[in-house]
């Protein structure tokens, strides 16, 4: 199948997406709400197109009838957020339904929206983790795909857990959005 990925900065998911594809998915256009996002570059250098373009500059419903547009033309059929850092309107969730998956940096359902992984450490959790889950128009609300888990230490800061877990997010969201555009 023929994903689009959207990104807000560095774009370490969307490269794990990239160099981990198989026969089950293909990135066919990486997209982004910040024109200086460092994973636009790394894109453009392995040739695969991109589109950028802040909302601030055309307003969200300009924004996101263009990036919706950007998308289709670029092949896509699936969209996989990653470190995409913009709620998506209802109207794009609705035009894309089911077809659109996260990465979050928890173990949902705790811990939904930002600062993840200082709230499990001030929670005294034991273990951390990320998630896959389908988006809806519920700020990481949807059906969870997939998870992967790692223990907190004792002196982990927000910093040191959030390396652990990327390193989990890495490895977690290739092999589950292949598994889930062959189920
Ligand atoms: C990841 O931890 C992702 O789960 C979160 O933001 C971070 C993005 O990192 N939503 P990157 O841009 O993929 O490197």
């Amino acid at each position: 199948a023929n994903v689009g990925v959207l990104i807000s900065g560095r774009g370490s998911n969307m490269r794990s997406l990239v160099a981990n594809a198989t026969e089950a998915y293909k990135v066919v256009v990486v997209a982004s709400n910040r024109p200086s996002a460092e994973g636009l570059v790394w894109a453009r250098e392995q040739g695969i197109p991109t589109f950028a373009l802040s909302p601030k500059e055309v307003g969200k419903q300009a924004y996101e009838a263009a990036l919706d547009a950007a998308l289709r033309e670029a092949g896509a059929e699936y969209l996989a957020l990653a470190g995409y850092m913009r709620l998506l309107s209802d109207d794009f969730v609705a035009r894309w339904r089911d077809r659109i998956i996260n990465i979050h940096p928890s173990l949902l359902p705790k811990y939904k929206g930002l600062d993840t992984h200082a709230r499990a450490i001030a929670a005294g959790d034991a273990e951390a983790g990320c998630s896959v889950h389908i988006v809806t128009e519920e700020l990481d609300g949807g059906a969870v795909l997939g998870q992967a888990r790692v223990p907190i230490q004792s002196g982990d800061t927000p910093e040191t857990l959030a390396a652990r877990v990327l390193d989990e997010e890495h490895r977690l969201y290739p092999r589950v959005l292949a598994e889930w555009l062959t189920r």
